[in-house]
């Protein structure tokens, strides 16, 4: 607990031990204290659209099956056979009526019931099926077609998890009667990271464009200024929750607005579907960029595939920050587009996104260094015998020039300005709480600053 003591001490003077970030009974902590208890996310509806449509994904380092059945409902597996626990599904996505085990042949429907196993009679013939099915995640549920899935039966509800992040996702997943959906199949990749990098990045670390990400504006990749780009808001949405918005101070500014979307795409939002303060925020955006505590990430950005000779189109990519140990990572990435966009929109909005935010992408490949950094940082002698911690202070007060929005019209705590990490203080708040929550208790959902 030295570390959790640390970081209670640290955070009001925004100092974080640097020890979080390497330390190995921190991370198996995380795993049962975080991705055991939080609404963690595992798809996008689109993915399985149909009945018996299936993607393999992960809850902490586990995985789950994520299946339409047949009566359209979703349900999320726990991938373990209850013969003996062998993994009964072997693909990463497909459809199928039902998945046999491939040790001794138990076979469970989409539901996951159990409904036969080889030489039933002779073998169980008088046990009961039911009860022996596979096991599902103790609650389901999903928001503009977002599933998210938590293993804690006394989670509160995701409306209520979410809490004021739910007002900032109908700004770009609630603009639309047909929704928006998955462009192929989401990349993954692996870097010797520790996962909170991604989250505490996306929380809102908007102080590394103009230095780590320089060569993109270089190039003219991206169409807004970067001092400009610094200027709009932070919000600490809820408890663990943050983001940032780059906004421009009227609609009349030039530049792009609304993510960059193009001006056909927009004309056709049901921008009736939300209130006139979020209509507001959405068309001064230009850029979006989210996290979902622990480790669910949302990015609405204008972007073009190559450099300045395109003109740059809205982008959105959402990704979870994998935990892979305590020293790596496994990055996924999917990109998302509005189902009525046409064919050519679609197209553009996903090779812009895959030349910018993928594997290969200009801005991918500048982060997941520095983040590899962190991590040998995190595990080093020498930061645990020095005492050695991390500066979050930015934004605090008499530090720099972000200050808090007093008549901010959306949930949560607002500050003007992106020069601030309040956003990233208050993923950590969080994090300690639910680290040092017991079983069966949630922490009290409150702000510190
Ligand atoms: Fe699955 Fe035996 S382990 S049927
Ligand atoms: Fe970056």
């Amino acid at each position: 607990d030295a570390l959790l003591d640390a970081l209670d001490r640290g955070l009001p003077h925004g100092e974080i031990p640097v020890g979080l970030f390497g330390n190995q009974e921190i991370y198996d902590r995380e795993l049962r204290r975080l991705f055991g208890r939080c609404w963690v996310f595992l798809a996008h509806e689109s993915e399985i659209e149909a009945k018996g449509d299936y993607v393999l994904r992960k809850i902490g380092e586990d995985s789950f099956i994520v299946i339409r059945d047949e009566h359209g409902g979703i349900n999320v597996l726990f991938d373990a056979c209850r013969h003996r626990g062998v993994q009964v599904c072997r693909s990463d996505s497909g459809n199928t009526s039902h998945f046999r085990c491939p040790y001794h042949g138990w076979t469970y429907n989409t539901k996951g019931d159990l409904v036969g196993a080889p030489l039933w009679r002779n073998a169980f013939g008088g046990m009961p099926k039911e009860g022996n099915g596979l096991t599902k995640a103790a609650k389901v549920a999903s928001y503009h077609g977002l599933v998210f899935a938590t293993l804690d039966p006394s989670a509160p509800p995701l409306e209520e998890y979410l809490g004021g992040m739910a007002w900032y996702l109908d700004l770009l997943f609630g603009l639309n009667e047909h929704g928006m959906e998955i462009v192929g199949a989401p990349q993954r990749f692996v870097i010797d990271a520790n996962w909170k990098s991604g989250s505490d990045n996306f929380a809102g670390d908007d102080y590394h464009l103009g230095t780590l990400h320089r060569s993109v504006w270089e190039i003219g990749a991206f169409p807004v200024p970067f001092r400009e780009n610094m200027m709009g808001y932070h919000v600490q949405a809820a408890p663990g929750h943050s983001l940032s918005f780059s906004m421009a101070p009227t609609e009349d500014e030039p530049g792009p607005k609304f993510f960059g979307f193009p001006e056909e795409l927009v004309a056709t939002f049901d921008t009736s579907r939300i209130s006139a303060h979020q209509l507001d925020i959405a068309r001064r955006s230009r850029v979006m960029v989210a996290n979902v505590f622990p480790n669910f990430s949302i990015l609405a950005l204008p972007m073009t595939e190559d450099g300045a000779h395109h003109p740059p189109t809205g982008v959105v990519t959402i990704r979870t920050w994998q935990p892979h140990g305590v020293g790596q990572v496994e990055i996924w990435n999917w990109f998302c587009v509005y189902k009525n966009m046409t064919p050519a929109q679609k197209d553009r909005a996903y090779r812009a996104g895959l030349g910018t935010f993928s594997m290969g992408g200009a801005f991918e490949m500048d982060d997941t260094e520095p983040w590899i950094t962190v991590s040998r940082t995190g595990r080093s002698v020498a930061a645990d015998l020095l005492d050695f911690k991390l500066n979050y202070q930015m934004g605090m007060p008499g530090v720099g020039i972000a200050k808090p929005v007093e008549d901010w019209p959306g949930p949560g705590i607002s500050y003007w300005t992106r020069y601030e990490e309040g956003v990233q203080r208050n993923l950590y708040r969080f994090y300690g709480d639910m680290m040092r929550a017991e079983p069966g208790a949630w922490p009290k959902f409150s702000f510190d600053d």
